[in-house]
């Protein structure tokens, strides 16, 4: 019985400390969106990260996967270069439904659907400690110099 209060008590301070999910290296996300970013397809991986099931994520904007330490410059680049034609990449720390977050490489590009719509994929990697460290170290530095 202490064990198993003792076991619950860590596991409790572990969420309470770190909420970071971790892919793995099999992990591959991916969402398809629509011309204006509006979610049109998520995969069973990207469901699982972000907490949604894929009804409740078609038809909605794909800033709902937004985490507030994301700087704008990200994104304004992210746009800029797909609305070109032009393959994005780039490190991007999402937030999961349940306040949880982790950390992709993610690759987005603009694709033309069967049935003549333009729209984006994004497919999403694990990336390693070190990458997460430099980039959080990054973004909030940009975050702090955003008016
Ligand atoms: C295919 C595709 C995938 C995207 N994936 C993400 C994502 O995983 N996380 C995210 O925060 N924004 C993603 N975005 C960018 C969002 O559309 C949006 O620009 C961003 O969340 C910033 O939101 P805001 O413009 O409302 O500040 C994606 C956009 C596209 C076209």
């Amino acid at each position: 019985m202490l064990a198993y209060l003792y076991l619950l008590l860590g596991e409790l301070i572990m969420k309470t400390h770190d909420n970071e999910l971790h892919l793995d290296t099999k992990s591959f996300l991916v969402s398809e969106t629509d011309a204006k970013g509006v979610i049109t397809f998520a995969n069973e991986d990207f469901c699982k990260f972000a907490g949604y099931s894929l009804n409740e994520m078609i038809g909605r904007p794909h800033n709902i996967v937004r985490h507030p330490d994301m700087p704008k410059a990200a994104f304004a680049d992210l746009w800029t270069t797909i609305k070109a034609g032009k393959r994005w990449r780039g490190f991007v720390k999402n937030l999961s439904k349940n306040g949880s977050y982790y950390w992709v490489y993610a690759t987005v590009f603009p694709f033309k659907s069967c049935d003549g719509s333009n729209g984006y994929i994004s497919c999403r990697r694990k990336i390693s400690d070190m990458e997460a460290e430099k980039y959080t170290a990054l973004y909030k530095q940009m975050k702090s110099e955003e008016k």
